[in-house]
């Protein structure tokens, strides 16, 4: 069995993308039928969408950053607004920054089985904490290294040779809910509730308007009027206050007291194994 495999991610910092790349290069290498969405090109989802609906076997790989424990909302999005499918499989992943990966995987591995998908595959992936990409040394700085990326390869090529021997095993959606059942209830019961956005503040005196973080927003939540406003697709990823030159977007919590607490979180959970791969 030959299914055509879609890749599709958000990635606001980049590394969700370099696995997203990575699964892409190793299944062009064993010669399989492929397509990848980056979300933020938010113009071609729909004809995206409409190839998935139209094509005989699917296999999704999808993508995600870890916000707060979970999936981001792009994400989501995404698979809530796909058809019911028949003859798919699916591969859920996740790029998180040490800190604690949640529930993710196994929030986007139910929402997947709910559309008709069968899950064959996942990852977690350690990466650089996006949130301190300001520091010399940010937490999980140099990932994904190459250990990380060797696991993605060899997950890759695991799941062709079971797709080509017709050997496909499916994933129990309980592996993906690995954390401690305490925290998993906690995150599951987070779920339920509107994403939380920290309140940006507008430095008008400092802000030149020049719209670099209207270009940088993945999801198209800025626009300058006349100096930046948000809607209400923001989910916070922080770019606009990364990339802004004035830094004239400030959280309305310090960057450092977010930062201390990431730290504070990073050794009190200690999740181990970093990178792990579920077949
Ligand atoms: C708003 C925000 C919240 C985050 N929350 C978590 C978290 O709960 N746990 C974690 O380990 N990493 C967390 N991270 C780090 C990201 O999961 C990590 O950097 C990820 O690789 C970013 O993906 P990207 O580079 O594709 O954007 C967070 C980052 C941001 C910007």
């Amino acid at each position: 069995m030959r299914p055509k495999f879609f890749v599709v991610f958000m990635s606001p910092n980049g590394s969700t993308r370099l696995v997203a790349d990575l699964f892409m290069q190793q299944l062009s290498r064993s010669d399989q039928q492929v397509a990848s969405l980056n979300l933020a090109d938010h113009l071609l989802v729909p004809d995206f969408m409409e190839e998935i609906a139209d094509t005989e076997n699917v296999c999704l790989l999808i993508g995600s950053p870890v916000y707060r424990d979970m999936a981001v909302p792009p994400v989501m999005d995404f698979i809530h607004k796909l058809p019911k499918m028949k003859n798919a499989w699916a591969i859920p992943f996740v790029t998180w920054g040490l800190a604690c990966s949640g529930i993710a995987l196994w929030q986007m591995g139910k929402a997947l089985i709910e559309k008709g998908f069968r899950i064959v595959g996942a990852a977690k992936v350690a990466s650089v904490h996006a949130m301190m990409r300001n520091l010399d040394h940010p937490i999980g700085e140099d990932h994904p290294d190459k250990d990380d990326q060797k696991q993605i390869l060899q997950l890759t090529d695991l799941l062709v040779s079971r797709f080509e021997t017709n050997e496909i095993k499916d994933l129990d959606l309980e592996t993906l809910d690995y954390q401690s059942p305490e925290m998993s209830e906690e995150c599951k019961g987070r779920m339920e509730k509107a994403w939380m956005i920290v309140p940006k503040k507008i430095d008008t005196n400092a802000c030149s308007q020049c719209g670099l973080c209207e270009e940088e927003c993945p999801v198209q939540a800025i626009a300058l009027d006349p100096y930046p406003k948000f809607t209400d697709s923001c989910f916070d990823c922080f770019n606009c206050i990364q990339f802004c030159p004035e830094n004239a977007i400030q959280p309305a919590k310090s960057l450092v007291e977010i930062q201390a607490n990431i730290v504070k979180r990073v050794n009190l959970i200690q999740e181990r194994p970093l990178t792990q791969s579920f077949v």
